[in-house]
């Protein structure tokens, strides 16, 4: 109900304490699946001091505009593009919907079809349902990337667009996007690069010696790419990046919004208000990490995830779904609902879907934490 009178801010503290109490923390180390996490605490200082920064508005906040242009700038430049236009969105999902966007209206095309893989994330379904393009599924291969043969089986005069996957949420598998690449470049299709997770792991990751293939702006037929810094970036929800390779595209999604209070300007996201402070914390934990401060973050995450499927690997009844690529390792074993329901009641923090459990070694991830899940696992697997 709708309070009549307000309560002090020592009741309401106290409330919400007593309510978020069930909620799973992620320094509680019981966070096992998601791509979450705690952020750092400089971006954490950055969105309580700019909170009221509006890049809906962005005639207003002329300052944290051109902050928002140069993180921009910054994750083009990770992703080896010298120039890059587009915006810090709410998360992958908007970053997605917003290439899907962009492909369909550059394109000419009456009933649009995009082709995916089967492993993409349900992101695409919301897209291809709001902005009625035609999803067109094509096959993995044994490996869980995507089968490039049945991807151009599957082009037609009405492909607006083709995904590539650089780190699937399941497995953390990268797609064979320089395949990807020619291809889109042969029939002249725009491929989109969902790295949202991938993003900020993989330009570490390839520098610290890890054999995974180009999956950036580098290749020619890329013409976008999601990457999150909410995910592996540390930086607090919402915080997404949509980044184009050409202003073309950025101009496509744009729509006049002529009654600001700052002055008429356009806006490509889907968001009309949204959080300058979250655009800022972007931008800080860029410069303040720079790229050998998150080669370390990865450096942790993938030798823990190197570990931890060796440790799987030995006991009896578990299944790694595939060898790990990224910081995400996936696990099949027998009866996997009733062993999903008994870790859950432990407390743990894990999902199972496709028909295996998903850790990823996110920062706040410890391997005491994980050495802790792993006796409870080994004992269930007894168990059931
Ligand atoms: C590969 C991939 N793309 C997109 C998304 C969607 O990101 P968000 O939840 O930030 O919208 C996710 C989320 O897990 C993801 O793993």
């Amino acid at each position: 109900m709708f309070p009549k009178k307000g309560a002090s801010e020592e009741e309401v503290l106290e409330e919400l304490k007593i309510k978020t109490s069930e909620d799973l923390t992620f320094d509680s180390g019981r966070i096992l699946g998601s791509m979450c996490t705690y952020p750092h605490p400089l971006a954490v200082k950055i969105i309580e001091k700019y909170i009221d920064r509006n890049l809906g508005d962005p005639g207003l906040h002329v300052g944290s505009r051109k902050i928002e242009e140069e993180a921009v700038g910054m994750l083009a430049n990770l992703l080896s593009l010298n120039r890059g236009y587009g915006h810090i969105v709410s998360g992958g999902t908007e970053g997605n919907i917003l290439a899907v966007r962009a492909f369909r209206n550059v394109s000419n095309v009456e009933r649009p079809e995009l082709i995916l893989p089967e492993s993409a994330h349900f992101s695409f379904l919301k897209a291809g349902e709001m902005l009625g393009v035609k999803l067109v599924w094509a096959k993995l291969k044994e490996d869980y990337t995507v089968n490039v043969r049945d991807v151009e089986n599957k082009i037609t005069d009405n492909t607006i667009g083709i995904i590539g996957i650089a780190g699937t949420t399941g497995l953390g598998a990268v797609d064979d996007i320089p395949a990807l690449s020619d291809l889109a470049l042969e029939y002249d299709i725009p491929l989109h690069v969902d790295a949202a997770f991938g993003g900020f792991v993989i330009p570490f990751a390839k520098e610290l010696g890890y054999n995974i293939p180009d999956f950036d702006f580098r290749l020619k037929g890329v013409k976008s790419i999601t990457i999150d810094p909410h995910k592996m970036g540390m930086v607090p929800i919402p915080a997404g990046g949509i980044i184009f390779r050409e202003k073309r595209f950025v101009d496509a999604i744009s729509v006049p919004a002529p009654y600001l209070a700052g002055g008429r300007v356009c806006q490509a996201t889907i968001t009309g208000t949204r959080p300058g402070a979250n655009a800022l914390a972007v931008w800080a934990m860029i410069k303040h990490l720079g790229f050998e401060g998150y080669k370390e973050i990865v450096r942790n995450a993938m030798e823990l995830s190197r570990w931890f499927a060796s440790e799987l690997k030995r006991i009896p009844g578990v299944k790694l779904v595939r060898e790990p690529v990224l910081n995400i390792v996936s696990f099949s074993t027998e009866n996997l609902e009733d062993i999903e329901e008994e870790l859950k009641a432990r407390g743990w923090g894990i999902s199972a879907h496709r028909g295996y459990i998903r850790i990823v070694m996110m920062p706040h991830v410890r391997r005491a934490h994980l050495e802790e899940f792993l006796m409870d696992l080994r004992e269930i697997i007894r168990k059931v």
